[in-house]
């Protein structure tokens, strides 16, 4: 039988609790930042989804086109029978390619913090894919070095684990972060797993400046959404017209770096606090870290990963990567 397991749902819970602390934490110190997990409330998952459509933002895209290209060798080098799992699995979208490529998994566990969208998710999939078994995990997938235990049984129990972190969502984690989650998955894959990454390459800084300061201004409302959920939520007075998005690449620490500044000299009450800004100061809400070769190599090796396959775009764009748990 296919059933969610009993793990807390986050956003049932201490979601309110754990977003204030972090808000008022980050408005406090020196320099200001608020972590990039709270820009994903409704509305900003929806933005994000609108963000991937961009003719500017080519990520999704170029994944999605490596991935439709190279998934019959990746089932292939996986091998029948094993168990997809997948960290932050959202609306599962790119996943379907792998489950199209792979129909004999032995389960597929989708990873994600919101019971609402994992459920709903996995309706979906139990739908289009009668003979899969579905086993979502509501859990914050960074805080995770192992299954629940009910998952444990089962044909799930002795087959090797195929992990997918798509999308580039390892460039939105500091390089040590990075290197701490892989160790976390390469933990909960096992000595015989692997792990199907998706990252962004360091390109022509215009492009990559573009891809994150788009026309429409998507990129813009998905930064400002963070300043409503705080009215919203926590009673804050921020006034949309006063702060503006901004993005741009570093091309010394390799990434993107994205912030909302203060358009003029203002004070705005959070949680009963007031916090006062100065004309152009900034608080910074997301980094996205561009990686090439020799970057995905040592990340993988700190976490105990050999690279088994690279597949990318002919523009070189976007990388596909294969790892394996080294020995
Ligand atoms: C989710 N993540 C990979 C996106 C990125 O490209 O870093 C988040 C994003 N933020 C603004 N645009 C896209």
């Amino acid at each position: 039988m296919n059933v969610s397991l009993l793990v807390p749902d986050r956003a049932e819970t201490g979601d309110r609790e754990e977003f204030e602390r972090a808000v008022v934490a980050g408005l406090a110190r020196t320099p200001r930042a608020i972590p990039p997990k709270f820009l994903y409330d409704a509305r900003g998952s929806e933005l994000f989804d609108a963000i991937c459509e961009l003719p500017e933002y080519y990520l999704t895209r170029t994944e999605t086109g490596i991935l439709t290209e190279c998934t019959a060798e990746l089932a292939r080098l996986a091998g029948p029978g094993c168990t997809l799992i997948e960290f932050g699995s959202g609306s599962s979208v790119k996943t379907r390619l792998l489950l199209d490529a792979m129909p004999d998994l032995a389960a597929y566990v989708p990873i994600d913090i919101s019971r609402q969208h994992l459920d709903a998710t996995a309706a979906r999939l139990r739908r289009d894919y009668p003979r899969l078994r579905v086993e979502p995990v509501c859990a914050d997938y960074m805080a995770l070095d192992a299954l629940p235990v009910d998952l444990n049984g089962g044909d799930v129990n002795g087959v090797p684990r195929l992990g997918f972190f798509p999308g580039s969502t390892i460039g939105n984690l500091e390089p040590e972060e990075a290197t701490s989650f892989l160790r976390r998955a390469r933990t909960l894959l096992g000595d015989r797993g692997a792990l199907v990454l998706g990252v962004d390459l360091k390109k022509d800084p215009q492009r990559l400046h573009d891809a994150y300061n788009d026309s429409a201004g998507v990129t813009a409302a998905f930064t400002l959404n963070l300043l409503r959920r705080m009215n919203r939520e926590l009673g804050a007075t921020f006034d949309l017209t006063g702060f503006a998005h901004d993005a741009g690449y570093d091309p010394v620490e390799g990434r993107i770096e994205i912030y909302f500044r203060s358009l003029r000299p203002q004070t705005v009450t959070v949680a009963g606090r007031a916090f006062t800004f100065a004309e152009g100061e900034r608080v910074h809400t997301e980094y996205s870290y561009k990686y090439d070769d020799a970057g995905i190599a040592a990340l993988a090796r700190s976490a105990g990963f050999t690279i088994d396959r690279t597949w990318t775009d002919p523009a070189r764009l976007f990388a596909v990567v294969y790892l394996e748990a080294a020995p």
